[in-house]
């Protein structure tokens, strides 16, 4: 069989193709497919040095010396998220958009790691050392025994970590770095993929952690970090919303530890600060109980979080009715809007819909159903939902309501935050929460006559 000795891959989102095309199949990316050059003969000789194979019993290793702990940051919100603190040699992407504050956030840990003894070397390939000095001594981290080293070359990289011999390795960014015997130009999926794999092989090897910065396009032009996602342990996310000052650091992939778990940091002035209380900061804009407003109590990863969710519903002045969403999934939107419709006769043809999760936060639960529900019926009449509630469940296609999980920890978050009542689908399991009236129903058309009077 004749075989092309070519392959192309999707810069966008690193799928494999036998040939060019304009679109990739697998994204739907226009002009984002490229060739591969050098890396389809194999991975780099490097990592092939002249070890056998071999393997060991199952039960071997459990005889073996309990792994070293894990390497507490000292920054709350970041230790969490790892899932309890740094693992030994393992391998973290961290990406976010230009600009979101990986650097600064990668500095301060690079410093607190340094400070709590663990020999740290961060690599600037964007920056020169003296200005990631500059960084460090506006974020008053200055004396921190971290080691900076500002290099591309990724032979040269290795040469240095082989010599300095560092417990992380902060690589700031992967799309900077480049390997001499791949062909193509820095930050293509081919040197991206080659610079990751010659990384985390190296921390595996030498027992170093490391933790690469990944940034995200949408233009096709650096090759997105989702090449790196299946080479390393554990993906980080750090999102935002510009002109919002929180940032969610959060992970959706972790070898060694739950997975959807979030840090929220505040960007100031001087770097970002942790915020311990999410649900307060959420809620901070929050005026009086009105139309269109509900807080929904949501859990993310092991935390209850609050957030207030604003729904505007009103006559449109265009032939297709407008359904606008922020911080939540449109899909879900549409569902629930064909339910409330189906269900329960309230009709929503001719009308604009629109919702917003307050404070640039993303909402992914499905338990935040209801109070999508909520907000959106009590815009459409008018009429604000009862004082201090929260609200959660999840809606069925029938109408039925889904008891969410963790119901007594939604609870306790509400009663801490001074909220008195909360309605939620009957069934939850909720047997020590005190001092919250919980109202339970069994379908959207119960709730909907005894919050708004029949609909
Ligand atoms: P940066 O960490 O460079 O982003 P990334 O590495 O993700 O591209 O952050 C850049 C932004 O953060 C920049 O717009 C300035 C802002 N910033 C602050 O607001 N306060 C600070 O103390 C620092 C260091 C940056
Ligand atoms: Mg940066």
């Amino acid at each position: 069989m004749a075989k092309s000795s070519k392959s192309f891959s999707c810069t966008e989102c690193g799928a494999k193709h036998s040939k060019w095309s304009g679109r990739c199949d697998a994204c739907g990316a226009w002009n984002s497919i490229v060739e591969d050059k050098g890396i389809s003969a194999g991975p780099p000789s490097k990592s092939l040095g002249a070890r056998r194979g071999s393997s060991v019993e199952l039960t071997d290793l459990a005889t073996q010396e309990t792994p070293p702990p894990r390497a507490q940051s000292g920054i709350v919100e970041l230790d969490r998220v790892l899932g309890g603190g740094l693992v030994p040699s393992s391998a973290i992407l961290v990406g976010g958009d230009p600009g979101i504050g990986k650097s600064t956030l990668l500095l301060q840990a690079a410093a607190h790691f340094a400070k709590s003894g663990l020999k740290t070397i961060y690599v600037s390939g964007e920056e020169a050392s003296a200005q990631v000095r500059m960084r460090a001594q506006r974020l008053g981290l200055a004396d921190a025994p971290v080691k900076l080293a500002a290099e591309t070359n990724l032979r040269d990289i290795l040469t240095t970590l082989e010599a300095e011999r560092p417990q992380l390795a902060i690589i700031d960014s992967i799309q900077t770095m480049w390997a001499d015997n791949v062909e193509s130009a820095p930050g293509s999926v081919s040197q991206v993929r080659a610079a990751a794999h010659e990384l985390t092989s190296f921390a595996k090897r030498r027992g170093v952690a490391v933790i690469l910065v990944g940034h995200v396009t949408k233009e096709g032009q650096i090759a997105g970090p989702r090449v790196v996602e299946h080479m390393v342990d554990t993906v980080l996310y750090f999102e935002g919303e510009r002109g919002h000052q929180f940032r969610i650091l959060r992970a959706v992939k972790n070898r060694f530890g739950p997975a959807d778990e979030i840090g929220v940091f505040e960007m100031t002035g001087g770097g970002l600060a942790e915020v311990t209380n999410p649900s307060a900061l959420f809620l901070s804009e929050r005026g009086q109980p009105s139309p269109g407003s509900v807080v929904f109590a949501g859990i993310e990863g092991t935390r209850p979080v609050l957030v207030e969710l604003q729904a505007l519903v009103a006559p449109s002045p265009h032939s297709q009715a407008r359904r606008t969403v922020v911080g939540w999934d449109s899909g879900r939107l549409a569902m629930i809007l064909a339910v409330l419709e189906a269900r329960c006769g309230i009709p929503f043809a001719g009308l604009d819909v629109y919702l917003n999760v307050a404070g640039g936060m993303k909402i992914s639960e499905p338990a935040a159903d209801l109070a999508v529900a909520a907000a959106i019926l009590s815009a459409r009449e008018d009429a604000a939902l009862p004082a201090e509630t929260v609200v959660f469940g999840e809606i069925s296609l029938s109408g039925a309501l889904r008891p969410a999980s963790q119901t007594e920890n939604r609870l306790k978050e509400a009663q801490k935050l001074g909220f008195t009542s909360a309605i939620a689908p009957r069934g939850g399991k909720a047997v020590g929460a005190t001092g919250i009236t919980l109202n339970t129903m069994s379908d959207l058309t119960g709730f909907v006559g005894e919050i708004f009077g029949a609909g």
